[in-house]
């Protein structure tokens, strides 16, 4: 018998499908297209193990009738799955600390005034995935400012992965996510479920500052009021380098005047938005009030 740790290292499993270098191509362009994704030719392999399960879904035989599917009008309703196979949902509550303890130290006092004055809030979840980004934010906001709902403050949070937002709306968490809230904002948004007592839900007074919606980032923006902060976190990554750098100067002007941009731990402002920025802490930057 032919002991496992006797194989050669090297050995992979058989390709179950043919995956030509024009197929893998053709979804690169594709993914870039229509989601701004950025694949290089040495995500290959990653890109065949994703998308395998797919067609096996699908039940397609190989990745040509794949990529012809694809690009039909009846093949949209795939580009979805495409997405979600080639990036991830995941992320968890009050996930990098110091956005949510600058929100909650630095940023409310002034939004708290800019409140008590008659002015509308907005923040901006714009990748918000199960929704735990943007929760997080509204308990924030209520922990500095138990008083919120007596004004207009509003989060908004975006994700263009539509079952992904179905998840965030139904607001409804398993147990062991609970480690990573806070004891004081477990006070505050936290609400057991009574007939499902190994998940929890969302206390009602947070879920209703939030609203969702789906939006595509590298599409157009429907919304016509500026924010005062947009986190966008962990999605940008996926991006080609002229996407992102078009997405930087997209927040700048949908920012208010001195309003904050929150990115992921490793992403980085670049092009010529960023000279419109300064940097306020990890990741946290603040547009430079150059216009009214
Ligand atoms: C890793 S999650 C990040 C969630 C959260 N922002 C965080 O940092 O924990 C990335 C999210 O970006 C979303 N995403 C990817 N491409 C997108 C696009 N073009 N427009 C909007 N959302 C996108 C995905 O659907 C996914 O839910």
């Amino acid at each position: 018998m032919t002991q496992l740790s006797a194989l050669p290292l090297d050995v992979s499993p058989p390709q179950a499908y043919a995956f030509s270098d024009a197929d893998f191509t053709m979804i690169a362009e594709l993914a870039n297209r229509k989601f701004g994704l950025h694949l290089q030719t040495s995500k290959k392999a990653l890109v065949y193990s994703r998308l395998a399960r797919r067609l096996r879904a699908l039940q397609m035989d190989s990745f040509n009738t794949y990529c012809a599917f694809i690009q039909t009008s009846k093949g949209e309703t795939e580009h979805p799955h495409l997405l979600s196979a080639l990036t991830t949902n995941v992320t968890h509550f009050f996930r990098e600390m110091h956005h949510f303890d600058a929100l909650r130290h630095k940023i409310m006092p002034e939004l708290i005034e800019k409140a008590q004055a008659g002015r509308s809030i907005r923040l901006w979840s714009s990748a918000c995935s199960s929704g735990q980004e943007a929760y997080c934010m509204a308990a924030t906001i209520l922990d500095a400012f138990p008083d919120a709902q007596r004004h207009d403050i509003k989060v908004l949070a975006t994700d263009v992965d539509a079952a992904i937002l179905g998840q965030a709306r139904a607001a409804r968490y398993p147990n062991e996510q609970l480690n990573a809230i806070p004891p004081v904002f477990r006070d505050i948004m936290v609400s057991k479920i009574a007939d499902s007592p190994d998940h929890f839900t969302v206390q009602q007074n947070v879920r209703a500052i939030v609203t969702f919606g789906q939006l595509n980032l590298i599409e157009a923006w429907p919304m016509k009021r500026k924010f005062d902060v947009i986190f966008c976190r962990n999605a940008a990554i996926y991006f080609d380098k002229d996407t992102q750098s078009n997405l930087w100067a997209r927040f700048e002007q949908a920012l208010t005047p001195g309003g904050y941009l929150m990115i992921g731990h490793s992403e980085r402002l670049s092009g010529p938005a960023a000279q419109h920025f300064k940097s306020t802490g990890i990741t946290t930057y603040q547009k430079i009030n150059t216009t009214a």
